[in-house]
């Protein structure tokens, strides 16, 4: 199954002042669509074509780095253009979800403090994540196309801490950019959503 470049679900300006139409242009429409074109190309000299996007991460994860980083990649911009929406962010979270960042994270501010302080830790390129592993949210950092369904849990919340994330908006302020991304953009109900999922 070819990967494919999904649109935008919202206009290019649409996340500013925190995240600039400049920024979702080369981000959506360069870096994704090349992790799409690359991913497919690796795909195919592996024999993997007719394989879906899950089949080939797990087959690749620790034996074929340049498709399993392309493939990871595709996967992490799929959910992370739908993690951000025009006006998100907030304190007040769907019920179910806020149960469970209370009892397994310790509550919404020491969930926003961990999950910047991991995307602020992540050396190099790569994600801060909010993953359900065994029934229970956790936060997790990756390094660069790397998820948490190689690690056998399913990411509801991931944020790209690559530079081409943020370096036109907030230079080389990552903490800066990791608060406004909690704070101002975050679609909770896709969160919620993917977390329903697991339960
Ligand atoms: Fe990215």
């Amino acid at each position: 199954m070819a990967f494919e470049l999904p649109d935008l679900p919202y206009a290019y300006d649409a996340l500013g002042p925190y995240m600039s139409a400049e920024t979702l242009e080369f981000h959506h429409d360069k870096h994704h669509m090349a992790y799409v074109s690359k991913g497919n190309e690796l795909a195919e000299a592996a024999g993997m074509a007719d394989k879906s996007l899950d089949e080939i991460m797990k087959a690749s994860f620790g034996s074929n780095a340049p498709l399993f980083n392309n493939a990871g990649q595709h996967f992490n911009h799929i959910h992370f253009w739908k993690w951000m929406k025009p006006n998100g962010g907030g304190t007040s979270l769907p019920g179910a979800l806020q149960s469970a960042i209370d009892s397994d994270l310790g509550g919404y501010d020491k969930m926003r403090a961990d999950f910047i302080a991991a995307g602020v830790g992540q050396f190099g390129s790569g994600w801060a994540w909010i993953a359900v592993k065994d029934g229970k949210l956790e936060i997790m950092k990756t390094p660069n196309g790397e998820n948490p369904v190689v690690h056998g849990a399913t990411p509801i919340l991931g944020c790209d801490v690559w530079e081409h994330s943020y370096y036109i908006d907030y230079r080389n302020a990552r903490p800066k950019y990791l608060e406004a991304f909690i704070d101002s953009m975050v679609n909770w109900d896709y969160v919620a959503e993917l977390f329903e999922a697991t339960r």
